[in-house]
C-alpha cells in the first residue's frame, strides 16, 4: 500500500516513514498543515503515481462505478469500489460531512457512517466482511482544544460527563456505570465472556454492555463509554486519552486490507477551505461525478472561547505526537 501526501506543498515538513507489516506508511505535515492522504494497493512496495492508478474511465461512464475497473500501473485489478465511509468522533464534523458525500455521490454509490463499526467507535479489521480494496474511507478530526470543549458542552453517549466544570470533565475517568443487567451477565458463569454488547464489543471493553442498561438522554443520546480496548475492563483515565487512541485507531483503519484509499481531513480545513479537494479526491478514486455543489471556503474557523488554565492543561497533557500526525499542535 503507498501512501502520498497531496497535495504537495512546496514547504512540506519532514517526512517520517513507519512500516506496519508489510505497507510503507508516508506521512508528511505540511507547513500549511493540510494533511491529507492518498493510498493505492498495489501488493507491492514499489513506487506508484496515483496518475496511473484509474483505468477505463471516460467522461460519461462516471455515473456507475461498477462500470469502471480500477487498476494500477502493472495492471493489476484491484476491483470495484464498494462504499465511502465516514469516520471521526463525535462533535468533528462528520453529519455535515456524510450529508455532503451523501448528496454528491449517494445516488451512484453507497455513503455510509459505519466501517467495522459506527463511525464513532474503535474500529476492528476482523469484523468487516466486504470485499479487499472496496472501501474509502474520509476520516475527520479536530482540533484538541475545540474538540475537548465541544464534548464538554455536550458529552454525547458519555452521561456520567454531562455538565462538569472543565477540570473535573478533563480528570474524570472516561466510564460510566453497569446497571442491573449488566451485573447478571457477570453472575452467570461463563456469560461475561461470551455475551456481544452493542457495536460488537466485547463485555470488557464498553460499559454497558446491556442494551436495557443505557439510557436515553434527549440531546445526549445512549448510554455508552468505550474503555480500554485490551480486555483489561478498565477505563481511560481521561478523555484526552481516548482521543490519543482514537486518533491511533481510527488512522490504522488505513491500512486494512478492505481499503483502498484514505483520506483524513481537519474539520477546520473543510470549513475554511470547503470541500473542492475533498470532492476531487473521491472523484479521483471512485470515478464518480459528484452530483453536487461542494461547500464553499468561509473563511478562518472561529474557535471556542476557552480559560487560559484550560489551555496550559491541555498544552501539557495532550499527546501532542499523535496530535502532529493529523496536524494540530500546541498553543501559544
Ligand atoms: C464510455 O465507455 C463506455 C464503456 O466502455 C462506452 O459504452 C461509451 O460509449 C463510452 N462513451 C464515450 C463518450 O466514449
Ligand atoms: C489481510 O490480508 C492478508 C493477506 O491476504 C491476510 O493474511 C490477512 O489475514 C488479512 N487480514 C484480515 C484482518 O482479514
Ligand atoms: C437477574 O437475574 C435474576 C435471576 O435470574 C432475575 O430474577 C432478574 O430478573 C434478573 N434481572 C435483570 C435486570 O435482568
Ligand atoms: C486550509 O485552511 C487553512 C486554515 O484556514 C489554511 O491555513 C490553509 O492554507 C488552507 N489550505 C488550503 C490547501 O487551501
Amino acid at each position: 500500500m503507498i501512501y502520498q501526501l497531496l497535495p504537495e506543498s512546496p514547504k512540506s515538513g519532514p517526512n517520517h516513514r513507519r512500516r506496519f507489516g508489510s505497507k510503507a506508511y508516508c506521512v508528511a505535515i505540511t507547513s500549511i498543515v493540510l494533511y491529507v492522504v492518498f493510498v493505492v494497493l498495489t501488493g507491492k512496495a514499489a513506487e506508484t503515481n496515483r496518475d496511473g492508478t484509474i483505468g477505463s474511465l471516460n467522461d460519461s461512464t462516471a455515473k456507475d462505478v461498477s462500470s469502471s475497473l480500477v487498476t494500477d500501473q502493472s495492471n493489476q485489478v484491484l476491483g470495484h469500489v464498494e462504499n465511502i465511509v465516514l469516520l471521526g468522533e463525535r462533535h468533528s464534523g462528520t453529519n455535515w460531512i456524510t450529508q455532503h458525500l451523501q448528496d454528491c455521490f449517494g445516488s451512484n454509490i453507497e455513503v455510509t457512517p459505519h466501517y467495522t463499526r459506527f463511525k464513532h467507535w474503535f474500529q476492528r479489521e476482523e469484523l468487516y466482511k466486504g470485499a479487499p480494496n472496496s472501501v474509502v474511507v474520509v476520516a475527520l478530526f479536530r482540533d484538541p482544544f475545540d474538540w475537548v470543549w465541544a464534548m464538554k458542552e455536550r458529552p454525547h453517549h458519555a452521561h456520567d460527563h454531562i455538565g462538569l466544570p472543565w477540570l473535573e470533565f478533563v480528570t474524570k475517568p472516561w466510564m460510566g456505570k453497569r446497571g442491573p443487567h449488566d451485573r447478571n451477565i457477570t453472575q452467570m458463569p461463563g456469560m461475561k465472556e461470551t455475551v456481544t454488547c452493542f457495536s460488537q464489543f466485547s463485555f470488557v471493553e464498553v460499559m454497558p454492555c446491556s442494551k436495557e442498561d443505557s439510557p436515553k438522554v434527549v440531546g445526549h443520546a445512549d448510554y455508552k463509554y468505550e474503555l480500554l480496548h485490551d480486555g483489561s475492563e478498565r477505563a481511560y483515565s481521561s478523555i484526552i486519552d481516548l482521543r490519543k487512541e482514537k486518533i491511533e485507531n481510527h488512522l490504522s483503519t488505513s491500512s486494512y486490507n478492505a481499503t483502498r484509499a484514505f483520506y483524513p481531513f481537519r474539520y477546520e480545513d473543510l470549513e475554511s477551505n470547503g470541500t473542492d479537494l475533498l470532492l476531487s479526491l473521491l472523484k479521483e478514486t471512485t470515478g464518480i461525478e459528484p452530483q453536487c455543489r461542494s461547500s464553499k471556503p468561509k473563511g478562518t474557523v472561529k474557535h471556542k472561547e476557552v480559560p487560559q488554565e484550560y489551555v496550559s492543561w491541555m498544552n501539557k497533557y495532550i499527546d501532542w505526537n499523535v496530535e502532529a500526525r493529523i496536524g494540530y499542535f500546541p498553543r501559544e
